[in-house]
């Protein structure tokens, strides 16, 4: 069967964004924000709190943030270490997300560390966050294929969802990066994380649509009775320190998918549309969402 409902863990302003070349000004990001949350999304994610010179993009987090913490809405954060938790909860943030690696190559990459320095680095900030009253994401990256190792064996990826869990994360997303995964690849991971006892209700599913797959391998997971699902406005997005990602999957056609299922999301579809246009045109090139481009205008 599938779930009634759905949740979509919006990720536009910070997944987009971040890969954008040219830094998109923090009133356009915050408007950006305060439209999504405006068609009824319930979780943006806002920023990241990482080093200024590793994504540029966000640089602005310290003044991105505060012109968006009066919405009704969970905006969860990245951080990936103790420095970023402490920039964070000093402008009031309530949700926080880690970002751990499947592949050692990718960690080196993106955090400048091997796994399991990376999960040592996270395990104070997990621990302050959870003391805190903080909610804590753990994103896991690389969880089907890596663009230097190719396929990623599943017991390493349910080593790393292990050892985030058993930290004190809440949830996980587990991160198709490079947007390779196919039906199959989720079926046998969610096999293998629920067959290992994790709850199937501590799990999202973030794909990236490189290869077209990311609609099929959600509906996949729907299958297995995930209900935390990551998109981005528009198909915005990829990530600056994995060659060859491209966009999430577009919220426009996540939402699509799941009201012709009869699921609820609560997002207004129109509404939605004209934000990502309205994003577009800032950007100066059309959303790549299948979605957008049929109903933009109509
Ligand atoms: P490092 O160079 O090893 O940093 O980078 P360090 O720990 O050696 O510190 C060096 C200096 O940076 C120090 O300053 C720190 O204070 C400073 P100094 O003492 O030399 O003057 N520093 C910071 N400054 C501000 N904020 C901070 C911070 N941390 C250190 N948070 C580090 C290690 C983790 C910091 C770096 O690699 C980094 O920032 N990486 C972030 C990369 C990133 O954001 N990637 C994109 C997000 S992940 C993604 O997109 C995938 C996802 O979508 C899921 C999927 O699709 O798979 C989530
Ligand atoms: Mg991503």
């Amino acid at each position: 069967g599938l779930p009634a409902r759905v949740r979509i863990h919006e990720v536009g302003a910070r997944d987009g964004l971040q890969n954008e070349k040219a830094v998109v000004p923090a009133a356009v990001k915050a408007e950006f924000v305060r439209r999504l949350a405006g068609t009824g999304l319930t979780t943006i994610e806002a920023t990241s709190f990482v080093h200024p010179k590793w994504v540029p993009q966000l640089a602005d987090a310290e003044e991105l943030f505060p012109a968006v913490a009066d919405l009704p809405v969970d905006l969860p954060v990245l951080v990936p270490n103790e420095r970023g938790l402490d920039r964070a909860l000093a402008l009031g943030a309530r949700r926080v997300a880690v970002f751990a690696s499947a592949t050692e190559s990718f960690a080196k990459a993106n955090l400048n560390r091997t796994v399991d320095e990376a999960l040592a680095m996270f395990a104070p900030v997990v621990a302050r966050a959870k003391a805190a009253g903080v909610h804590v994401r753990g994103y896991l990256s690389m969880c089907f294929g890596d663009p230097w190792e190719g396929a990623v064996p599943v017991p390493q990826v349910v080593r790393v969802c292990r050892a985030l869990l058993d930290m004190g994360c809440d949830e996980l997303s587990l991160g198709d990066t490079i947007g390779v995964a196919t039906p199959g690849h989720v079926d046998a991971l969610l096999d293998a994380l629920t067959g290992s006892g994790v709850p199937v209700g501590a799990l999202g599913v973030h794909f990236h649509d490189t290869y077209g797959q990311a609609l099929s391998n959600t509906l996949a997971a729907l299958r297995h009775g995930v209900t935390t699902v990551d998109a981005s406005a528009g198909g915005l997005g990829g990530c600056p320190y994995a060659k060859s990602a491209t966009g999430n999957l577009a919220t426009e056609d996540l939402v699509w998918m799941l009201r012709g299922l009869g699921i609820d999301t609560g997002v207004d579809l129109g509404r939605l549309v004209a934000t990502s246009v309205w994003m577009a045109a800032h950007l100066g090139r059309p959303s790549p969402s299948r979605t957008v481009r049929a109903l933009a205008g109509s």
